[in-house]
């Protein structure tokens, strides 16, 4: 789309407004895992959008059951007594499918709510149980929490921080990969000052890293031991993703809360949640007048909830769940080979359907930049994303084997042209 830059009015998030000057990229349709620009011009979804189109796009069965709910009761809110029927079940839903003993769900408008949801309970949570002191949080380096206030203070990707003078106090940062780091961590800020660790099981957004083999497993049982409440971020590993609901569960770990979005309706309308363990929520369930002053206007809006069924229905009929995890050993077939490129330092791949190929040090300091690799596949016609020093990929969980294929030999066609107009820019011979 060319529009004049000075007539523009829309502000683009994660964006340099300044650097989007001239040509805009605009998506007009999309259907399963492809997608077409307003030129006609056909694309393959390589990411899911920002991990969410899990089903796929342009499934009619969601947009209609939005309209039917939205023609029914369009919204009203759900604070106090006051509830709708969508809601309701839907809480249910997730409750059963959650790996959280006797789980409530709080529902929110997306990932970042749910963030500052889940640390606003855990504080309020040892506030009730006469532990006050306990409000320190800890966090991963290189972990994604969003951008609202609690999520922009924990998280781990330094660049997201910067800018925005002093965040929120007593929260710290642990290296991503050692249980070692936590526990000292643990003993040096002193457990009884902790309310909680938040933790992706897979880190996403910064870079595709899966938890070192036991680090899960290893998490739940320091946090049981000094009573921390474990939180799980499931906003992008949820829903299929790396194979099960809510993606902690390969790991046979049941924490005190998890977070959650995207997948939750494959992005159709915003939706997010905190599942709550029932010990957590026990003290705000079970003593009138302990309530949490917290909670979205759109808290439990219909028409979201409506398409989150829809969404699920379609999730379990087509048995997408899995999926995550049926493909992961392909997509890591598929990224792998691109090691051996001379720009690329390596793929992280296989735990999920989700993988990143890094790209060498030399090459980025010879000025390769991730963006442009992503541009070279775009016009090639596969959408990937620029993630630091890395390319994302994170299709829906409805791709088929010749779509990942061309994930494949686009992104290898990519590096051949940047190699060939940058030949010094090759890390390795
Ligand atoms: C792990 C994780 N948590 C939280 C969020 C924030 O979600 P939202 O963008 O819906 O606020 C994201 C977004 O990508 C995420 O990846």
């Amino acid at each position: 789309m060319t529009t004049n830059p000075d007539d523009r009015r829309f502000w683009h998030p994660f964006s340099d407004m300044a650097a989007v000057r001239d040509e805009l990229f605009t998506l007009a349709r999309g259907e399963d895992v492809w997608l077409w620009d307003d030129a006609g011009e056909r694309y393959l979804d390589a990411t899911a959008s920002l991990w969410y189109a899990n089903v796929g796009h342009g499934r009619a069965e969601i947009a209609d059951a939005v309209r039917a709910q939205l023609v029914q009761l369009d919204a009203y809110s759900t604070f106090g007594d006051t509830t709708n029927a969508p809601a309701e079940t839907l809480a249910q839903r997730l409750a059963a499918l959650a790996p959280v003993p006797d789980a409530r769900v709080f529902l929110t408008t997306g990932g970042g709510d749910s963030i500052d949801t889940a640390a606003k309970l855990a504080r309020q949570y040892w506030w009730t149980k006469g532990e006050p002191q306990r409000v320190q949080l800890l966090s991963r380096t290189n972990g994604y929490h969003g951008t609202h206030g609690f999520g922009t203070s924990i998280g781990g990707i330094e660049a997201n921080r910067a800018g925005y003078g002093p965040l929120l106090e007593h929260t710290t940062l642990v290296p991503w990969d050692s249980l070692e780091a936590l526990e000292q961590a643990i003993l040096r800020v002193g457990p009884e000052r902790i309310a909680a660790f938040f933790a992706e099981p897979v880190i996403g957004a910064g870079g595709v890293l899966p938890p070192p083999a036991g680090y899960l497993e290893g998490v739940a049982a320091l946090c049981e031991e000094h009573g921390i409440l474990f939180v799980v971020d499931a906003v992008i590993c949820g829903f299929g993703r790396l194979g099960s609901w809510f993606g902690i569960e390969r790991w046979g770990v049941e924490p005190d809360m998890i977070t959650f979005a995207k997948g939750v309706t494959s992005g159709y309308l915003p939706l997010g949640g905190v599942v709550v363990s029932g010990a957590v929520a026990e003290p705000f369930w079970n003593e009138p007048g302990n309530f949490v002053r917290h909670g979205a206007t759109y808290a439990g809006h219909p028409a979201c909830c409506a398409a989150a069924h829809a969404n699920l229905d379609v999730l379990e009929r087509e048995g997408l769940i899995a999926r995550g995890a049926e493909l992961e050993g392909e997509l890591a077939a598929v990224l792998t080979p691109l090691a051996e490129h001379p720009l690329v330092a390596g793929v992280r791949a296989g735990t999920g359907l989700l993988g990143a190929v890094e790209l060498d040090a030399a090459a980025l300091a010879a000025g390769v930049t991730t963006s442009a690799v992503a541009l070279e596949l775009r016009r090639r016609g596969v959408l990937v994303r620029p993630l630091g020093s890395a390319i994302a990929v994170s299709p829906p969980l409805t791709i088929q084997r010749p779509e990942l294929d061309l994930i494949g030999t686009v992104a290898r066609d990519a590096l051949d042209a940047i190699l060939a107009a940058a030949p010094a820019a090759a890390g390795r011979a």
